[in-house]
């Protein structure tokens, strides 16, 4: 099973990638801790019930799937119901889902009696390689992203790569958004690899190319103060577009997609993105003009200072041209 080591100024925490993992979690969680389960009404009960084998004590919350419920109202019915439940600092929560859960999920952990133990359990591709790992977590507030959070790494993260049959093709592709951008930025031998071969054959060992480069990333700079940026390749028009439309018409991974291409200047590199990002049915075109997403790019800590790739496998950060 391939497994890595996060090293953050807090802890350190390992990943574990295996295929039917969730079968048996027994091994690697303690039956006498309590559990909190935290999933969107999305997730299949089949995982749910897949980790309560493993965990005889443990409650499950649930909250309403999408971006729009990374919010404080989410937020607030959560620590209501650790409060109602009596969940005391040695409880541990399980994050089972996506990003938008692990985010949640993770700010829930990290302010709930000034902190207590949270594991990523990530169930979509783009969980999976991205979110999950670094530490990152934060809910939105009004129209701002991200905007409350904190850097709170977990304890460990349980990635199953067989939970990505459940998902829709589509929602497979979003994550691809994020694997073609490892490539980019840090690795031409993975994006030669991505343009070339059937990634979904062999997801274990993609799902740990793409982690190292973030382990390498988030060791590096885990307070995101200078290299961990680079992974914002295509966030910039990304976030904007998602903020744009209501976070309605483009998953995270499609408006990162469109955000890379209009990130890239150099007209060879530029047609191999878009090759690739059209192997895996990602959009490439902007659609709105950039004047109208300027208000949308103000509420983005990025705006003065865009990541571009000038030759595949390096990233660097220059000012804006949007
Ligand atoms: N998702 C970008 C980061 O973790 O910095």
């Amino acid at each position: 099973m391939p497994s890595l080591v996060i090293n953050s100024s807090k802890k350190q925490y390992e990943i574990l990638i295996e295929n039917g993992l969730l079968d048996h979690l027994e091994s690697h969680l303690d039956p006498a801790v309590f559990y909190i389960m935290i999933a969107d009404d999305q997730i299949p009960d089949i995982y749910l019930n897949q980790i309560a084998v493993a965990t005889p004590n443990h409650i499950i919350i649930r909250f309403p799937a999408g971006e729009p419920n990374k919010s404080v109202s989410t937020f607030n019915h959560i620590i209501n119901q650790l409060i109602v439940h009596n969940v005391q600092k040695d409880a541990c929560i399980l994050a089972v889902g996506g990003g938008v859960t692990g985010d949640l999920s993770g700010f829930v952990a990290s302010v709930y009696m000034r902190g207590i133990p949270y594991i990523h359990i990530p169930t979509t591709l783009l969980a999976q390689i991205d979110s999950s790992v670094g530490g990152k977590v934060a809910i939105n507030y009004e129209q701002a992203k991200n905007i409350i959070g904190a850097i709170y790494p977990p304890q460990k993260v349980f990635i199953d790569p067989i939970t990505l049959k459940t998902l829709s093709p589509r929602h497979l592709m979003n994550g691809m958004g994020e694997m073609i951008k490892y490539g980019m930025i840090a690795d031409e031998s993975l994006f030669n690899r991505i343009l070339t071969e059937d990634v979904f054959t062999n997801l274990e060992s993609f799902i740990a190319s793409a982690l190292l480069i973030k382990k390498h990333f988030v060791e590096t700079d885990e307070f995101d103060c200078g290299i961990r940026q680079q992974l914002n390749f295509g966030h910039t028009i990304g976030h904007a577009l998602e903020a744009y439309f209501g976070y309605q018409k483009y998953l995270h991974g499609e408006a990162v997609a469109i955000g890379m291409v209009a990130a890239v200047t150099d007209p060879q590199i530029k047609e191999t993105l878009v090759k690739c990002l059209q192997k895996y049915h990602l959009p490439t075109e902007n659609p709105v003009a950039i004047n109208k997403l300027k208000p949308f790019l103000q509420h983005d800590k990025k705006q003065m200072r865009i990541v571009t790739v000038a030759k595949i496998g390096y990233a660097e950060i220059i000012p804006s041209p949007f």
